[in-house]
């Protein structure tokens, strides 16, 4: 299948490329680069960089011809979102409604959307199911939210199939640290420099974390399955902020020195999102444990460095 994936040169957008290109479809990246980076295009695919609300997108559709499209595209940092909800909004809302009417119009056979759990606001329960109310407490959140309103909206006016996932914490290799997972990179990082780890409040806060090779098998088994419905991804787990502290010193193998600060306003106590729809609408569960997960980013964070220190090197000495 031919499959265009917005957004593709971004953290999620890698992993969803590569696990395509693993099984055999042919990629199509629209990317601003805005966040995301180039060394994130794998060879093979045709890139375009554009911004999702621009019309000249109505090219690519032309040119391209994507039997289904999966827009990862977004203003993804809920507290720019807060200071710049225009921003956020117009990115996040007018960009989904660019590709949804391109997607009607070109006849798409599916429109495949990262949604969030911010969509669901302050948990009332937990785990957190799909039919758990809709109270977003961020500009970020309702953007989320609104998109899936139009998507719902393009499918009654215009047939137009689609499958909507709402994430959880999502980390692993080339991650930020903006995202909503951002923290997971943030604590790497600064464990991978010895550097102190800040955690605002006591550390038992609670976060569902789900590892992003999890998340792209998600995305491309809604290729074929998951037909017009809204789905979780997530790990079930509430896992606390100081677990996570102790995960990553347990595989740097080393202490790590730890700031508390005071909790920041807004923060959620705890989240966890259900997954027994994904189990049974995309024979999906998530297959990395935290550690493998943790592992596998820390050692691509350590690469980098290596990488980079290097580069350094060389340039220092050369003539
Ligand atoms: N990372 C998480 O924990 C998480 C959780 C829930 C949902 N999501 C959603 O998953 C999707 C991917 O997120 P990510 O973590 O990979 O973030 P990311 O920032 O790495 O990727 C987003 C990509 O979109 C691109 N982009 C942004 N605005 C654009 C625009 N106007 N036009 C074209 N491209 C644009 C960026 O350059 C970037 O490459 C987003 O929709 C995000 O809201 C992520």
């Amino acid at each position: 299948m031919k499959v265009l994936v917005t957004g593709g040169a971004g953290f999620i957008g890698y992993h969803v490329t590569k696990n395509l290109q693993k099984k055999g479809h042919s990629v199509i990246l629209i990317d601003s680069l805005i966040t995301g980076n180039e060394e994130n295009i794998p060879e093979g695919v045709a890139f375009y960089k554009m911004d999702i609300t621009s019309p000249e997108i109505e090219t690519v559709f032309i040119k391209e011809e994507p039997d289904i499209i999966i827009h990862l595209a977004a203003q993804i940092s809920v507290s720019y979102s807060m200071k710049n909800p225009q921003e956020d909004g117009k990115v996040n809302i007018i960009g989904t409604i660019n590709l949804l009417h391109l997607s009607a119009k070109y006849h798409l056979k599916k429109f495949i959307f990262a949604s969030s759990a911010a969509v669901y606001g302050t948990p009332v329960r937990l785990p957190i199911d799909e039919s758990h109310q809709l109270m977003p407490t961020s500009s970020y959140g309702l953007s989320k939210m609104t998109s899936e309103n139009y998507i719902q909206m393009y499918h009654q006016s215009n047939s137009l199939s689609y499958t909507i996932l709402r994430f959880s914490n999502v980390y692993g290799p080339r991650q930020t640290s903006e995202g909503e997972a951002g923290v997971v990179s943030i604590f790497l990082n600064n464990a991978a420099q010895d550097k102190p780890i800040q955690v605002f409040g006591n550390g038992n806060q609670t976060r569902d974390f789900i590892y992003v090779k999890d998340v792209a098998e998600a995305c491309v088994r809604a290729l074929d399955l998951g037909e017009n419905t809204t789905i979780n991804i997530g790990s079930r787990t509430q896992l606390s902020i100081n677990h996570l502290i102790h995960t990553i010193a347990k595989i740097s193998e080393k202490p790590l020195s730890v700031q508390f600060e005071p909790a920041r306003e807004g923060d959620i106590e705890h989240s966890s999102l259900h997954y027994s729809k994904a189990r049974e609408q995309l024979d999906w569960a998530p297959h990395y444990t935290l550690e493998q997960g943790l592992r596998e980013a820390l050692k691509e964070i350590q690469r980098k460095r290596r990488r980079t220190h290097e580069a350094g090197w060389e340039k220092s000495h050369s003539i």
